[in-house]
């Protein structure tokens, strides 16, 4: 049993590893997005962020920050993005864009 968790344990760590940064940093937009961006945000309006490009993710990211982008429930938008750089907004991106 103890050797049954330990594998178990060691394969998580591993997992995780292989699905890199994108896929850790995408976890905190999975309570509004869904866990493979497949839902509809709180609010109804934004688009399954599943479907979109990865650039057309990396310019909403970036206008969320800016404030030049967004809909009705924006302000939602503000606080899971603020301490996000350029190349973190990629990698979540690359993670969950087509
Ligand atoms: C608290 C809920 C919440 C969290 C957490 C959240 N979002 Fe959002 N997201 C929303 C809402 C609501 C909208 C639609 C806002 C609007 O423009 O009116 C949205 C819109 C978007 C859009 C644009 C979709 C469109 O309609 O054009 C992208 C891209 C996006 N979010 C990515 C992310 C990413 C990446 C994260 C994690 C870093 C994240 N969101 C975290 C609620 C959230």
């Amino acid at each position: 049993m103890k050797s049954t968790l330990t594998y178990l344990a060691a394969l998580a760590v591993v997992t995780t590893a292989a699905f890199g940064d994108g896929a850790a940093l995408y976890q905190a937009c999975v309570q509004c997005h869904g866990a493979q961006g497949e839902k509809v945000a709180p609010g109804g309006n934004s688009k399954v962020i599943n479907t979109l490009s990865k650039d057309a993710i990396v310019a909403a990211v970036k206008g969320y920050q800016a404030g030049t982008y967004g809909g009705k429930t924006k302000a939602l938008m503000a606080a899971p993005v603020k301490e996000l750089d350029d190349a973190q907004i990629r990698e979540i991106a690359d993670y969950i864009g087509q």
